[in-house]
């Protein structure tokens, strides 16, 4: 595995990077963690993503110990170990960047006392693009049986390391040929996907799980709402179901890694016409237009 990792300070390569057994992220799951990248090689809403990473940590009751310009250090620090950035030999290279908190090493017992002193990881490796082909023809996706955790139990707006409920869900996917899992809350509305939100598209305008029916509050689907108002495509929370999915006349999903994609069949049966539509197409544009508008020229807005 090629990565390059931070861990409480230390650099190292993915083989030399160790947490110890004792910590309570290993023992109980107990962190929260963020998904970034760059573009032309500068994080990409870091500020939000950070602010997200609080909030997910104050669920826990767990400290973040480093404030946000000793966080941006580490993973400034750990991108240019990595031979990335925007200061990359031969131009920017882009990064794929992982934040983890974790309770870090304690006793076993579920005594926030045992544990002083939680962990900060960071993971970088060169960002894995997604194929155009993809954006081009869209992908294919599978109702799972797996539901999303009901927010009185694990609330889906953590954004916690705990991700068993994701992985037994695209764990199903897989198993049915999917590209993602699209999962239901226990009311039966659709919620999200295993790893991204779900979005469709009906009489032009762009329709996502409302945060009511428990899902993460994507930095990516959030954006999406200011990509839209500027490119004057009506996108809000609604709450949907599995009818309105088939029924829909586009589907796409978001996340900081997949961006826009359109999704073009849920199991067996083709949405809209079976190609991505022209809502997708414009919504996608629109938003790689904004991103590189924030993370070109001088003007870029600093974490620090
Ligand atoms: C369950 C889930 N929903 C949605 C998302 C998309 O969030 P973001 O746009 O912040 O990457 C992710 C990203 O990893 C996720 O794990």
């Amino acid at each position: 595995m090629k990565a390059t990792v931070n861990v409480n300070g230390r650099v190292s390569d993915a083989d030399h990077a160790v947490i110890p057994v004792f910590d309570h992220g290993f023992l109980y799951g107990e962190g929260i963690y963020e998904t970034l990248r760059t573009y032309n090689g500068r994080p990409f809403l870091f500020d939000r993503h950070l602010a997200r990473l609080r909030a997910s940590a104050g669920m826990l009751r767990l400290e973040v110990p480093l404030s946000d310009a000793e966080l941006a250090g580490r993973v400034d620090e750990t991108i240019r170990a990595a031979g990335l950035g925007a200061d990359a030999a031969g131009g920017p290279r882009d990064a794929y960047i992982r934040i983890l908190v974790t309770r870090g090493v304690g006793d076993l017992t579920y005594d926030l006392s045992a544990c002083p002193t939680p962990s900060v990881v960071v993971i970088i490796k060169p960002f894995p693009v997604t194929p155009a082909a993809l954006f081009e023809q869209g992908v294919r996706v599978a109702l799972v049986s797996v539901l999303r955790n009901h927010p009185g139990s694990l609330n889906p707006l953590i954004k916690s390391n705990n991700l068993l409920n994701n992985a037994l869900a695209m764990q199903e996917a897989y198993r049915r040929g999917a590209f993602e899992g699209v999962m239901r809350n226990y009311r039966g509305e659709l919620a999200e996907c295993t790893q991204s939100n779900l979005f469709i598209v009906r009489d032009g305008a762009a329709l996502t799980p409302s945060l009511e029916s428990g899902l993460l509050a994507g930095i990516t689907r959030q954006f999406l709402f200011e990509v839209g108002r500027e490119a004057g495509i009506d996108v809000r929370g609604e709450v949907l179901r599995e009818a309105d999915l088939l029924g829909a006349d586009e589907a796409f999903l978001t996340s900081t890694t997949r961006e826009v994609l359109p999704i073009v069949q849920v199991d067996d049966h083709p949405i809209g016409t079976g190609r991505p539509g022209p809502v997708s197409k414009r919504l996608l544009a629109a938003f790689r237009q904004k991103a590189d508008a924030l993370t070109l020229g001088p003007a870029m807005p600093s974490p620090r």
